[in-house]
């Protein structure tokens, strides 16, 4: 199926943010807030409130709420073991998260990479792309509506080391587990979001630069109802 399935079916809480020291001269790296481990409502009362949303309002996006999204998707929550939130198939994670930022919102307009070992964002353009990834998307406004917009893409090859031909359904199984905790923290948040996947994977991997081998697998739209 891979390296493209070409057109599918054709058819966050405070101000934390701070510039750190660049790794390199292109790429800021901006750490986040400690993600809180509290929420207000169960875990029950989120399963049966969780609905794909696909418009939003123009309340801001917090350095708090990508924090916590960030978190929920790939977080550390064991650090002995540098397990995550979301199961991976033998801990090989093939998933990376991107967050693309409108201008008026946390950290600022841009492509972010999440760093899930220091928690922090790895800036890798300095552009909003929402406009080109929604006309790779069917033009679906979500997109285009909410403020930020959270893009889920594997590596397929770290998983593929070990486990060979069958690491291609696992990532796409890993994509799920992702898409659902996002889903989750995002209704617990009072955000809605909404599982994207018909989209131009080559559209997508060429506009947004990924690496050989790393694939578009989801897309999440991200905002206050
Ligand atoms: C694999 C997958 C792909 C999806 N792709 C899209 C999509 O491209 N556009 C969209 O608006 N919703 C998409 N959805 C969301 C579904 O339409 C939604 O989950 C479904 O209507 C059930 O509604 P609920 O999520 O509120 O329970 C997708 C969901 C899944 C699981």
């Amino acid at each position: 199926m891979l390296p493209v399935i070409s057109i599918i079916t054709l058819m966050i809480i405070s101000n934390c943010f701070g510039p750190e020291n660049n790794t390199n001269d292109n790429m800021e790296t901006i750490s986040l807030p400690e993600p809180s481990l509290e929420g207000d409502i169960s875990l029950e009362k989120t399963l049966k409130d969780r609905r794909s949303v696909r418009s939003y309002s123009d309340k801001t996006i917090s350095a708090g709420i990508i924090s916590q999204l960030a978190w929920a998707a790939q977080g550390i929550s064991d650090r002995v073991n540098n397990f995550r939130t979301a199961p991976s198939a033998g801990a090989t994670y093939p998933i990376e998260l991107y967050f693309v930022v409108s201008d008026g919102h946390e950290p600022g307009e841009g492509v972010y990479r999440y760093d899930p070992g220091d928690h922090a964002l790895d800036r890798v353009h300095s552009q909003d792309m929402r406009r080109d990834i929604y006309q790779m998307s069917l033009q679906q406004e979500p997109i285009i509506d909410a403020p930020v917009v959270l893009v889920i893409t594997g590596v397929l090859e770290r998983t593929a080391q070990r486990y060979g031909e069958r690491a291609e359904r696992f990532m796409y199984m890993e994509a799920g587990h992702v898409s659902q905790n996002i889903y989750l923290q995002s209704t617990a948040l009072e955000l809605g979001t909404v599982a994207i996947g018909a989209f131009d994977d080559e559209g997508i991997m060429e506009l947004m630069e990924l690496e050989d081998g790393e694939y578009p697998l989801y897309i999440m739209p991200v905002g206050h109802y």
